[in-house]
């Protein structure tokens, strides 16, 4: 679940009727490789799920093996022919990342990249490479992964790059001052900063892409309101009111579709933002959603992006 519904993120679908996409809308992905990060449990997971029954080699970036190995069990349970692969990945360590996509390089193909992972509202935290929790996984880490794989990607007809964000983008805004949270810590204001970041650096590299002609479509979903795990992290006294407000949250398929309209509907185009239909976003199914229309700001996505080439060490599409 994710706590904030402010106004307008109203989802706009000019292409389908509101009842149009579900899972049996997703078509076959014989032949398709996908990476998924944090696809242990939650989103991450049903979008592996559906896309393994569909014919997909999965590879599941998780940082626990026991969680990984307990993903694979239940997708095979379900579809025993899926080709699923654990690519031990975390995010809140640079060298773990680079192995990660080490690994990942030595398929053929990488024809999908879910930037899925996510932490919500933690205490102030710090990652291994000193980076704030919630920026640093949820943006910084997925940034480098990316870069690491954007040969592979661009070798491969037709890849996509599918950032998860949410509606609480909205609220985010980037702060260079203080990227570190070192002067002040909000565990909100820097959940939205690392939200609103997943659709800058999606702007971003789909105009970078697009510039030096790469056959990479960026693009971005977010789950609407969904009950998922995200909500661990909360301090114990809201843990404990969460089951009353449950009932209203989307299940955790209903919020992987989103996803799944982004990594495989072939009208989808680069900037594309999907997500659930309705407002209160519990409706099953996915649709255009707005941007806010500050995150269209292009000076502030070069900015982020020269920021997080800086921390991350990970430099790719720099001529432009
Ligand atoms: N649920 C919502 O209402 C909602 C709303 C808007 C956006 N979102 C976004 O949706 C995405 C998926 O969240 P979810 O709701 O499915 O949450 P979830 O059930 O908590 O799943 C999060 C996944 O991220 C993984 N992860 C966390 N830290 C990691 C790290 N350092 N390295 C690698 N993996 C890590 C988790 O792995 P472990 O199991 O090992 O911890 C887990 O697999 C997130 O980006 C979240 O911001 C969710």
């Amino acid at each position: 679940m994710d706590p904030v519904d402010p106004p307008g993120c109203s989802s706009l679908d000019e292409g389908l009727p509101m009842s149009a996409y579900s899972e049996a809308s997703v078509p076959d992905q014989s032949g398709k490789t996908c990476l998924i990060t944090g696809a242990n449990t939650g989103i991450g997971f049903e979008a592996a799920r559906v896309l393994a029954g569909r014919g997909a080699r999965i590879l599941l970036g998780c940082r626990s093996e026991t969680r990984a190995r307990q993903a694979l069990e239940r997708i095979r349970a379900l579809h025993p022919a899926a080709d699923l692969v654990w690519v031990p990945l975390d995010l809140a360590r640079l060298p773990s990342v680079e192995a990660a996509a080490r690994t990942v390089a030595l398929e053929p193909r990488l024809d999908v990249l879910v930037n899925n992972a996510g932490v919500m509202l933690p205490p102030k935290t710090l990652t291994q490479d000193g980076f704030e929790l919630q920026f640093g996984v949820n943006h910084l880490g997925h940034f480098a992964l990316t870069g690491h794989l954007l040969d592979r990607l661009a070798a491969t007809p037709g890849s996509r790059v599918v950032h998860v964000s949410s509606v609480t983008h909205r609220t985010g805004r980037i702060d260079f001052d203080d990227p570190h949270a070192e002067r002040s810590y909000g565990a909100m204001r820097r959940y939205g900063m690392s939200k609103a970041a997943n659709l800058y650096f999606m702007l971003e590299l789909a105009r970078r892409c697009a510039a030096r002609g790469l056959d990479v479509t960026s693009l971005a979903c977010h789950p609407g309101v969904t009950n998922t795990e995200l909500i661990r992290t909360l301090p114990r006294w809201i843990q404990a009111l969460t089951p009353l407000a449950r009932p209203f949250f989307n299940t955790p398929e209903a919020g992987a579709l989103p996803t799944l309209r982004a990594a495989t509907s072939p009208e989808a185009e680069p900037t594309d933002y999907y997500g659930p239909i309705r407002r209160g976003d519990r409706s099953p199914s996915a649709g255009r959603a707005d941007i806010a229309p500050h995150v269209r700001d292009e000076r502030v996505g070069r900015r982020l992006w020269d920021l997080s080439v800086e921390l991350t060490g990970v430099s790719y599409l720099t001529d432009l």
